[in-house]
């Protein structure tokens, strides 16, 4: 058992800042959920909200966090606020402008944590992406920057040109692709990994996860949470559900064994578990301004 509350827990990013570990993801969630599960995971205690330029509801994420705010549950200080550059914004002289509009989206002077949010490697942008968001820094428009879906190759090019190393690396990681290889990489270059689409896909209803759950009384998801807390991954799951965003917050009260742990870790070999559910980043070339063909 844990004696802080996993929503207090944090993780050191190379720059010296903090990160809660666990938080409320909201991709895919329309702006009036976006709005209901920000508020939801604040109550339950969540302090940290993962958003991005893409989703279309950074401008509900900011009304929810105001709100909570004026209602006195939390201050902006308390939270931790992460957005992210999207790819046809990486067009040259385009992401000094999408920053400020995320910010004005926001309703925020600045956010925590600023992130490529893909590398696009058929577009080449990426070290200029990075620059911009390395200014962004410098005018205090970010506390800290980071990458999304990145590999070594394109993580030493961004590093080699700037000498700036990323705070985190936000990467498609469930126990169904547990990403060993990149998370070692990450690690090595003193780089926080952060997991998207923590819950995977069908594993809530896998064996393995479900007997687990079953020991120790829990839900499949709450298992799968505390697989990634307890192997120091930062994870925010996502549910257009108040309950269900209250109960994947909800992990304090038990704790995997390491022979848990691996048995989760072994479905990574499990052709039932899937594997990727996402594009896989050396290949995916969406959301380019509309006068780039492929
Ligand atoms: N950087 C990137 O490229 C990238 C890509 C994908 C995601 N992300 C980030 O990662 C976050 C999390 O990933 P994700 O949104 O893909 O998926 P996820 O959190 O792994 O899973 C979300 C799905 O699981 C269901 N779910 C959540 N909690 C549940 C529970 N307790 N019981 C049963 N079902 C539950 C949700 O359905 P209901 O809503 O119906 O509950 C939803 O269908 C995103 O929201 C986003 O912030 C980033």
């Amino acid at each position: 058992m844990t004696a802080t509350r996993q929503t207090q827990v944090t993780v050191t990013l190379n720059d010296g800042h903090e990160i809660p570990q666990l938080g409320l993801g909201v991709w895919e969630l329309s702006p009036e959920d976006a709005y209901s599960s920000t508020r939801a995971a604040i109550t339950a205690g969540a302090r940290h909200i993962d958003t991005a330029a893409a989703y279309g509801n950074e401008s509900e994420v900011g009304r929810a966090i105001a709100d909570a705010v004026a209602d006195g549950e939390v201050t902006r200080e308390d939270l931790y606020v992460t957005t992210k550059l999207w790819n046809a914004d990486q067009a040259p002289g385009k992401a000094a402008e999408a920053i400020d509009t995320s910010l004005a989206n926001l309703g925020l002077d600045h956010v925590d944590l600023w992130l490529i949010h893909w590398p696009v490697p058929s577009y080449g942008r990426y070290v200029e992406a990075w620059r911009a968001l390395i200014d962004a820094r410098a005018q205090g428009k970010a506390t800290s920057i980071g990458v999304s879906n990145f590999y070594p190759e394109v993580l030493d090019e961004i590093i080699d040109a700037t000498g700036v190393v990323p705070a985190v690396n936000q990467i498609e990681l469930h126990p169904g692709f547990s990403q060993a290889a990149q998370r070692a990489d990450d690690a090595r270059r003193g780089i926080v990994t952060e997991a998207w689409s923590p819950l995977g896909r069908g594993l809530l209803e896998h064996p393995v996860i479900t007997a687990i759950a079953e020991a120790h009384g829990v839900h499949p998801a709450q298992v799968i949470v505390r697989w990634h807390l307890q192997q120091g991954i930062v994870v925010f799951p996502r549910s257009r559900n108040p309950e269900r965003v209250r109960q994947n917050l909800d992990v304090d009260g038990f704790e995997l064994t390491d022979e848990q742990i691996a048995r989760i870790t072994a479905l990574d070999d499990d052709p039932a578990a899937a594997g990727r559910v996402g594009a896989d980043p050396r290949e995916a070339a969406f959301g380019l301004p509309d006068d780039v063909t492929e």
